[in-house]
């Protein structure tokens, strides 16, 4: 699973392609919902890059509180309830660890 994410990412792609092919869909799905440009929890929008960077350490993901919410070992878990599965916690570290680029805006 992991090595299928490598494979993913030695495949000749852009950050912003790696973006929009792998990681906008689990945002759009996972986290979109309740931050957006409406309803921005935390003062977090996904749909405005800005917002997100205070939760971000580009190329550290164990440094970013974003991927820690991940983990529900917290006080704050992301998503609330049923954690992610391990396959899109992993797209979202390889992400961070890209250095986090956005894509095409998410709608
Ligand atoms: C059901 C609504 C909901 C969903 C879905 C959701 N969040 Fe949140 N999120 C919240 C709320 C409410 C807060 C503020 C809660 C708090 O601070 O305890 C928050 C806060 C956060 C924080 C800030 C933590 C901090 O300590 O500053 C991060 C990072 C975060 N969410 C990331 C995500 C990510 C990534 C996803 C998708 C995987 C996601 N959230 C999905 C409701 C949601």
């Amino acid at each position: 699973m992991i090595a299928a994410v490598v494979l993913t990412l030695l495949a000749a792609q852009t950050p912003q392609q790696f973006f929009d092919r792998k990681v906008a869909p689990i945002l759009t799905r996972r986290c979109l919902p309740c931050h957006n440009n409406e309803l921005d929890n935390a003062g977090l929008s996904f749909q405005k890059p800005a917002t997100v960077q205070r939760v971000l350490v580009p190329g550290e993901p164990d440094q970013s509180r974003l991927i820690e919410t991940l983990k529900h070992e917290g006080q704050v878990q992301m998503p609330p309830g049923i954690p992610l599965p391990k396959k899109e916690i992993e797209v979202l570290r390889q992400w961070v660890k890209q250095g986090a680029v956005f894509g095409t805006p998410l709608r």
